[in-house]
């Protein structure tokens, strides 16, 4: 049955996932039973009931008490099992273990970032240990997003003034996909994380030094990743296209106009304060939208940007 379960739904990556693999795989084959039983009793019924003869009458029927009765009473009883089944679950899944590790995840247009018990914070990378419970806290800064991790078998909305819970405890070393699952605007399909289920020794590196790639990659490399990554390629596209925001083709070293009336040249000071205060100089043309990233991208992920720029002639 195993690989019945993994083709349907995916390897499993937490311990949540094996009780709602194992409900939903009652529910599809109860389906597929139900679905050739019916139609075999349909087809029974058509053929030997069928009329023959243009002088036959139906009789008047108005009921049968004991066949109404099973095919109510059966039924509701397969369906408190599933909802007993799926509660028991449920709960589970909600309530998170005392040792948690706490984790702040703050979802707004278009970026997840998230925040660690010692103050590290990263943007659309989360690292976990493996093996461990770990508690999301979940807020968003505008409209409302939702967490689903398919890997984990689990999915909650993130609301603007309002907390929400996550937990899980993460069984597989690897990278498993984090989507938005609520409809938030133009980016909402890129809003995309990854959580890294890390050994402990390499999630104590991490929180020590940051990602691996962050401080060994070549700068314009690493440029194109935290494009990519973090959120840049939701509203700045590479090819003149007008986004959200300013196309990143071909402005290195030119002017732009501001919406003061200034002029400024895109150099690595310009680059620098539009990450850092995006709305100390607004583009021309654009709305003030962008949020800051202050204290989410290493002082190497902000080099690396310039250098990708630059290569964006
Ligand atoms: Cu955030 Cu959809």
């Amino acid at each position: 049955m195993n690989w019945f379960r993994e083709w349907l739904l995916g390897p499993q990556g937490s311990t949540h996932a094996q009780s709602v693999d194992d409900l939903y795989v009652f529910i599809t084959l109860l389906t597929i039973f139900f679905f050739f039983f019916n139609g075999g009793l349909i087809w029974y019924a058509v053929r030997k009931w069928r009329r023959r003869s243009a002088k036959e009458v139906t009789p008047h029927i108005t009921h049968d008490t004991r066949l109404e009765l099973i095919w109510s009473v059966i039924p509701l009883i397969v369906v408190m099992g599933i909802f007993l089944w799926g509660f028991n679950s449920y709960v589970k899944a909600w309530v998170a273990p005392n040792d948690a590790i706490e984790i702040v995840a703050t979802g707004k247009k278009w970026v997840w970032q998230f925040e660690y018990p010692d103050g590290t914070r990263t943007l659309n990378d989360l690292h976990v240990p493996v093996n461990k419970p770990v508690k999301l806290v979940m807020h968003s800064e505008d409209v409302i997003h939702s967490f689903y991790v398919p890997g984990f078998r689990l999915k909650r909305d993130v609301i603007p003034g309002r907390y929400t819970e996550l937990w899980f405890t993460a069984t597989r070393p690897g990278v498993e996909q984090v989507f938005c699952a609520e409809y938030c605007g133009k980016g909402h399909s890129d809003m995309l994380a990854r959580i890294f289920v890390d050994s402990p020794e390499q999630y104590e590196v991490f929180l020590r030094e940051g990602d691996e790639q962050v401080r060994k990659m070549p700068l314009k490399e690493l440029g194109k990743l935290v494009y990519e990554n973090k959120g840049c390629a939701t509203c700045h596209s590479l090819d003149g296209t007008r986004g959200q925001g300013p196309t990143f083709k071909g402005i290195w070293g030119h002017p732009v106009n501001a919406a003061d009336g200034k002029q400024h040249e895109v150099n690595a000071d310009y680059v620098r304060q539009s990450i850092l205060t995006p709305q100390a100089v607004v583009v021309a043309g654009f709305e003030p939208i962008m949020p800051t990233f202050q204290g989410l991208l290493r002082e190497r992920e902000i080099l690396g940007i310039i250098e990708f720029l630059k290569s964006q002639q």
